[in-house]
């Protein structure tokens, strides 16, 4: 057989196995659906821990819900949540995250952007905040290990008020 020919074929065979390969193994980026990235994930394959916290207020000072919601793959935290009453003066309250050492460790007055609605209440809140939830929770030490000193909260100003941040187990 002529060698050019040869070549030709010899390339023609390459590109079949590599075409082979690249359908059988590899995840045609189209089908990444763009509103469920975890969708993404499981097909790569990667495992990522996540923690769902939940702080109730349902004392005589107020009456509300924050949730905070994140996952391993970046230091990042959803919040939402909603107050129904017991907030005096909208302009002075304040609302912030104190880890289980009773440091503050974010204050969210500014990024939740609240917006009240007349009656001591607010309308729903949410937001991305730049926060590793694991820390918030379990604190500096021992990774997944339940402080002992108390646990992370969610605390208010105007009136001062705070709730346990819980962990919604499944
Ligand atoms: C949190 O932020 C609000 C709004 O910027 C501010 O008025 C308040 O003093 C802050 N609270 C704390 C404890 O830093």
């Amino acid at each position: 057989m002529n060698t050019k020919i040869l070549y030709f074929v010899l390339t023609l065979i390459f590109f079949f196995v590599i075409i082979k390969e690249s359908t059988g193994k590899s995840i045609p980026s189209s089908n990444v659906n763009p509103f469920n990235p975890l969708l993404k994930r499981h097909e790569e394959k990667k495992c990522y821990d996540y923690l769902v916290l939940t702080a109730t207020f349902e004392d005589k000072k107020l009456t509300g819900v924050v949730t905070l919601a994140g996952d391993d793959s970046k230091t990042e935290t959803f919040v939402y949540g909603l107050f129904s009453k017991g907030i005096e003066d909208p302009k002075k309250f304040t609302i912030c995250l104190e880890d289980c050492n009773g440091k503050i460790v974010y204050n969210l007055t500014d990024d939740l952007d609240l917006k009240f609605d007349g009656h001591g209440g607010t309308k729903p809140f949410c937001a991305y905040i730049k926060l590793d939830i694991f820390k918030f929770y379990y604190g500096d030490g021992d990774k997944r290990k339940r402080q002992a000193n108390g646990g992370a909260s969610v605390v208010t100003g105007n009136p001062a008020d705070s709730a346990p941040a819980n962990k919604a187990e499944p």
